[in-house]
């Protein structure tokens, strides 16, 4: 097949490498990709976020399937006009896409279908929005309404930090003011076609930058999967995953598609495991970064197959994806000062030995080539992936790959999967 893949994370590096391991082989393309998927597969020059260029790219070059990383491409409509135009695409339409792009959007579609959520009140000015703060109290929440690139939530006890928040993202848009809700958090990618789903396996991630779950959140510094956990609070991940189709993924994709807005790619759900039940904290219309470098490296099923399957509504002729038994952990290498300012265009040497580790794969994500040499271009610059037998062998292989790289000013999460590898 040949297969276009939009993006340039470590979530495209590692959905690449994904398909880069079936047989038979695919002619796969990025755009604009990063310096390790430039090392992998040909990049095309385009604006990925272009809905024309990207068709066009795609009808003269015969690509049978478009991959979309990131939400930037969903909400620019990229993928309606590949479907208008004929074109397999694994991604929603720019409709579709507001699950992820407007809070407001998926808290409406969440009441309509029914889906367990956290209170929540949309607030235009700030007296709406300390009125709420009051009226949920403390912990509060406060969330940008609109795409902020992970730094629209703030979770805070501090009152007066909470009413500053909500004054600097209302200079941009509405605010939302949510209950808080307290327990562990789980991703779970659900494959959807518009109206069957499929699930793949759960994943946790780490949003704070420090250690022990200090500092501010991030996009994500570190991931594991699977969650053996979940077992114990029900019964199997296969339950777990059960009650999530069927309270939240179906009903969330049903009231789409009755509002003519079909759901077509993944649906990812950000999860809260309250004493009182199961919540959704977010949606997002794409696969998670860093979690889909822990999820795929356990994917037994064909990921093209998958993916062909939920573009072109041929989802219910497939059987469940399987999954190995085996650990997965991912760590993040992020640029110093991320993720206020980060700095960036500092070389990154040692890749040679970390990627010697066994059982590691190194996903990048913010790099280039600048005089030969590989250079950090963003803040989060790369990711260490290692699997395991066991998360503690996935772990170890994880920080010891890391002890290779060198990058002036790195930081990383020295605790990814610390607790899990000990019980
Ligand atoms: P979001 O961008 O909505 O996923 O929020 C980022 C992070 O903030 C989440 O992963 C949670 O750790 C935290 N968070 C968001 N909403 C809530 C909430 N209602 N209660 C507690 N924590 C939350
Ligand atoms: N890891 C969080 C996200 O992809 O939004």
């Amino acid at each position: 097949m040949r297969i276009l893949v939009l993006g340039s994370g470590a979530r495209e590096h590692a959905i690449i490498t994904s398909l880069r391991g079936e047989t038979p082989a695919h002619e796969i393309f990025a755009a604009p990709g990063n310096a390790g998927i430039a090392a992998d597969v040909p990049i095309v020059v385009l604006d990925p976020n272009d809905p024309e260029a990207v068709t066009n790219h795609a009808i003269e070059n015969d690509i049978e399937l478009v991959v979309i990383g990131p939400e930037a491409p969903l909400v620019a409509g990229v993928a309606d006009a590949l479907r208008t135009r004929g074109i397999a695409v694994f991604g929603p339409g720019k409709a579709a896409a507001q699950l992820e792009g407007s809070k407001t959007f998926a808290k409406r579609i969440m009441d309509l279908a029914g889906v367990p959520t956290g209170r929540a009140a949309r607030s235009g000015t700030l007296h709406e929005a300390e009125s709420a703060l009051d009226e949920f109290g403390a912990p509060y929440v406060v969330k940008a309404d609109g795409l902020a690139a992970g730094k629209g939530v703030l979770v805070t006890s501090d009152r007066e930090a909470a009413v500053e928040h909500a004054r600097y993202w209302l200079q941009h848009g509405a605010v939302l003011v949510e209950e808080f809700l307290d327990g562990h958090e789980v991703s779970l990618f659900l494959l959807s076609d518009g109206h069957t789903v499929l699930p793949l396996s759960p994943a946790q991630d780490y949003k704070r930058l420090g250690d022990a779950d200090a500092g501010p959140n991030t996009g994500g510094m570190g991931a594991y999967s699977p969650l053996p956990w979940l077992g114990e609070q029900f019964g199997s991940e296969e339950a777990f995953v059960d009650e999530v189709i069927d309270t939240i993924a179906l009903p969330t994709i049903r009231q789409l598609a009755e509002e003519d807005t079909p759901f077509i790619g993944l649906l990812y759900c950000g999860l809260i495991l309250t004493r009182v039940g199961i919540r959704v904290i977010e949606f997002n219309a794409r696969f998670g970064d860093p979690e889909t470098q822990v999820v795929l490296p356990r994917l037994v099923t064909p990921l093209s197959g998958l993916l062909m399957a939920a573009s072109t509504g041929s989802l219910s002729t497939l059987a469940r994806p399987e999954f190995s038994d085996a650990a997965a952990v991912t760590v993040v290498l992020a640029s110093e000062n991320y993720p206020d300012a980060p700095i960036i265009g500092r070389e990154i040497a040692g890749l040679d030995g970390a990627s010697a580790v066994p059982g590691v794969t190194i996903a990048h994500a913010a790099t280039t080539s600048h005089d030969g040499s590989l250079v950090a271009a963003g803040g989060r610059v790369l990711n260490v992936v290692a699997v395991g037998a066991d998360f503690a062998e996935a772990r170890s292989r994880a920080y010891e790959s890391l002890g290779h790289i060198r990058l002036e000013g790195g930081q990383f999460r020295t605790d990814i999967a610390a607790r899990v590898a000990a019980s």
